[in-house]
């Protein structure tokens, strides 16, 4: 009984909540964790939780807990009522306690330890958007991408080491017919002069308007793919330089590293965009020679079986009949996709030592390793620009900034940006985050551009429209906040509601952090922001006394601060003026 109360009055905000936090059951913590005002718990809730005895004298037994559970300046009440007991919370307390830690200077958000401190940390590594070179980075690369990016924020925000890594598809056939295709339609001495200058070339040869190297591949990749399907010697060409590439001639690996090389610049510019970034760039080229020695391994365990085609496979049918099998080397001894990627893990396990690794791909990949969590998603539809069908990243970036620049410049507020383009850009990236993360990741969703840039639904851009509506409250009112402010002129319904709010934040990532969702996260925040705007309405700050403006601003800055931590974990930058 003694641990059924944790005092951590003095510890950050949200502090209140834990005072609670019995240590016997993780359920009943949940059902605790919530209660922030007064509560009761129900006989049955601390029966089925051990916390009483589970027959006898119920009043007596009531009554006897009542006064086990000493109360103090943070509860003012603990009565036995009929069958339940009843808590009342010290509110003035509450107040202060929540809004505290957000009086000083530049002290940031920071959660509260004692509940923090019941996670593992450990190093996570995260391997997101892994796009494949010389291919579409299509709408599944862009949800890998900032799935990835919201993961590693989150692990990171609660404390664990982080390793982000891009896994690239940069090796296989693909690049056989690249290899075969450049050889036909482009030209090595130009590209290894000017790489650029020579896709420009190549571009406006095509009249297709397109700016990515990747493109510039794909469209040879298409054309030589589609020579392929009738053209033996190319099919044969393709093979040849793949087998190049496989025993590391020096032609064939120098003109993939140029392609590859040109490909991750191009990239690294639109993730700049995005916010994102990798500690690493790995894929699958890095893994070749290990798949070779993966391939060895399985061949002296005996696990390598020769197909009637003369492919190298492994047979995990039960009964051993080959009727399920996994190829891993082709018939010319090459090796494939899933040989790199068993290469790829068993490098990356002896090389970060991390404690886990989370793969962020499609539903259609599946992932299980030791010690190895998938997050998958499902698919996006319908994602077009006003240009057409075919959409790459890029495109949908700045159709997004064009779109959002359009909505405001219908607002006055536009004018007194420095950078409008730049407020377009990161209020655009937000409204597809938000889009992206509002559902189960596992559903698909339809791409919506009228529906995303929304200003009054639950959108990012209403996210980003109330942060800078704050950012606005607190620079109009500069130097009027005091470092103390008088709690009980916070007590009406709305700063209640808002302050109960804000001490979910806590329960809210850590939530996260268990199925690695991120729509708990926005759907508190859209919550927040929601709850902010009744504030604005009824807790005028303008022509109130300076007591009370100063205990409002306090309460706004707080939510502010809250806001602004949360949005950064799901990977958007909050503007400060829209
Ligand atoms: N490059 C792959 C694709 O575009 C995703 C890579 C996933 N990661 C892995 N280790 N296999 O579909």
């Amino acid at each position: 009984m003694a641990c059924f109360f944790r005092r951590s009055i003095a510890a950050k905000s949200g502090a209140l909540f834990v005072l609670v936090l019995p240590v016997c059951q993780s359920s009943l913590n949940l059902v605790l964790l919530r209660q922030t005002a007064d509560f009761r718990l129900s006989i049955n809730t601390l029966r089925a939780n051990g916390i009483l005895p589970s027959s006898g004298d119920i009043q007596l037994q009531t009554e006897n807990l009542a006064s086990q559970l000493k109360q103090d300046s943070v509860l003012e009440d603990i009565s036995a009522g009929r069958g339940a007991i009843h808590f009342k919370v010290n509110r003035k307390l509450l107040v202060q306690k929540i809004l505290e830690p957000f009086g000083k200077d530049d002290e940031r958000f920071s959660l509260n330890s004692e509940l923090f401190n019941t996670l593992k940390r450990g190093t996570t590594l995260v391997e997101y958007s892994s796009p494949n070179i010389a291919k579409k980075f299509h709408a599944g690369h862009l949800r890998s991408t900032i799935i990835g990016n919201f993961i590693a924020n989150l692990k990171q925000s609660l404390g664990h080491k982080v390793i982000r890594m891009n896994y690239l598809g940069d090796w296989g056939m693909q690049f056989g017919l690249l290899g075969a295709g450049f050889g036909q339609f482009g030209c090595q001495e130009k590209l290894k002069q000017n790489p650029l200058q020579h896709l420009f070339e190549v571009r406006w040869h095509c009249h297709d308007g397109l700016s990515m190297f990747g493109i510039f591949a794909l469209q040879v990749y298409v054309q030589v793919n589609k020579e392929a399907e009738h053209n033996e010697d190319i099919n044969q060409a393709a093979r040849d330089f793949f087998k190049q590439l496989e025993q590391r001639e020096s032609e064939a690996v120098s003109l993939w590293q140029q392609f590859r090389e040109i490909t991750v610049d191009e990239y690294q510019r639109v993730y700049k965009r995005l916010g994102v970034h990798f500690d690493i760039y790995s894929g699958e080229s890095f893994h070749q020679d290990q798949a070779q020695e993966v391939v060895q391994q399985l061949q002296s365990r005996g696990l390598l079986k020769t197909s009637e085609k003369g492919t190298g496979v492994v047979d995990l049918s039960p009964a051993a009949d080959m009727s399920k099998v996994y190829t891993v080397l082709r018939n010319d001894g090459t090796t494939l996709y899933i040989t790199r990627d068993l290469a790829a893990a068993i490098d990356r396990t002896e090389k970060y030592q991390f404690d886990e690794m989370i793969y962020v791909t499609d539903k259609g990949q599946h992932k299980k390793h030791l010690n190895t969590t998938h997050v998958p998603f499902g698919l996006v539809r319908g994602m077009k620009t006003r240009s057409g069908e075919v959409v790459f990243l890029e495109d949908v970036l700045d159709e997004a900034r064009a779109r959002m620049l359009h909505n405001m410049s219908q607002s006055k507020t536009t004018k007194e940006m420095d950078d409008p383009e730049d407020t377009a850009e990161k209020v655009g990236i937000s409204a597809l985050i938000v889009q992206d993360f509002k559902g189960p990741l596992l559903s698909d969703y339809t791409f919506d551009w009228d529906r995303m840039l929304q200003a009054q639904g639950d959108t990012g851009v209403f996210l980003q429209y109330t942060h800078a509506r704050l950012c606005s409250l607190i620079r109009r009112n500069e130097g009027a906040e005091a470092a103390v402010f008088d709690p009980s002129l916070l007590l009406e319904q709305t700063s209640v509601s808002v302050l109960q709010h804000l001490l979910r934040y806590d329960e809210v990532l850590y939530q996260s952090a268990q199925d690695l969702q991120p729509k708990h996260l926005v759907n508190f925040l859209l919550k927040l922001s929601h709850l902010i705007a009744s504030a604005h309405r009824e807790l005028p700050v303008k022509g109130s006394s300076r007591d009370v403006a100063q205990a409002r601003l306090r309460l706004f800055s707080g939510a502010c601060s809250v806001l602004a931590n949360g949005m950064r974990i799901l990977g958007i930058t909050p503007v400060n003026k829209m």
